[in-house]
């Protein structure tokens, strides 16, 4: 499963994207909102950072402005990928955007229904929120499963991309489900890198490498 990581903050990208494990980013209007910017210098910047499909939502609410702003997003950059969300509009603008060879993200999908008929109008991206469904108490990784299982009974060439991830547990999950790609707030990256037995490992084998230094020198 690929990670991407879900930020707008480019300090958060550029520090996951050195550790070399980053594929892609997502971002939204509310992620936009927490930082500063012009945000087409935003995903140009972006793209510097990470070199794979970096998706920039669409604001519009009716086809044809859905179309020209996805046009104008997917101009900014090759890697640019046009979010929009699953709903009538979004879905026919993801086909004529998709007719012009413009990769479509269709996000806020819940069910395999509407991943299916994302998929069907030509979304090479479908977005299936975890998150928002867990605090619902509804079963996200459940539908997520249901989505992915779909998929693989079908000749869709859409990946699915887990959103909406809250826990490294997410993660593990959304891959052992057989997701495409996960999406991951920078906050889960740094958990699911942490575990107390590496930390007090380093420790150990540092004061004994000191120790060690210590007695040559003796
Ligand atoms: C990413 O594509 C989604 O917009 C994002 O993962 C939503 O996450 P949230 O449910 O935590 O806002």
């Amino acid at each position: 499963m690929k990670l991407f990581i879900d930020t707008a903050s480019l300090q958060d990208i550029e520090e996951i994207a050195s550790w070399g494990v980053l594929a892609g980013v997502t971002t939204n209007p509310t992620l936009l909102s927490q930082v500063e910017g012009d945000e087409d210098s935003i995903y140009r910047r972006i793209c510097e950072l990470v070199d794979g499909p970096i998706s920039a939502e669409v604001v519009a609410n009716d086809v044809p402005t859905m179309i020209s702003e996805g046009k104008r997003l997917a101009a900014i950059h090759p890697n640019i990928v046009v979010k929009l969300p699953t709903c009538a509009e979004g879905l026919s603008a993801t086909s004529a955007l998709a007719k012009d060879g413009i990769r479509v993200n269709m996000t806020l999908c819940f069910t395999a229904s509407q991943a299916m008929l994302a998929a069907s109008a030509g979304a090479a991206f479908v977005s299936p929120f975890l998150g928002r469904y867990d605090d619902i108490s509804e079963d996200g990784l459940g539908h997520l499963g249901e989505i992915v299982e779909c998929f693989a009974n079908s000749l869709y060439e859409t990946e699915v991309l887990a959103a909406s991830i809250r826990s490294p547990l997410h993660v593990m999950e959304a891959a052992q489900i057989g997701a495409d790609i996960a999406t991951i707030p920078p906050k889960v990256f740094h958990q699911m890198l942490k575990h107390p037995l590496t930390g007090s490992g380093i420790d150990q084998f540092n004061k004994d490498h000191a120790g060690r230094l210590a007695k040559q020198g003796a």
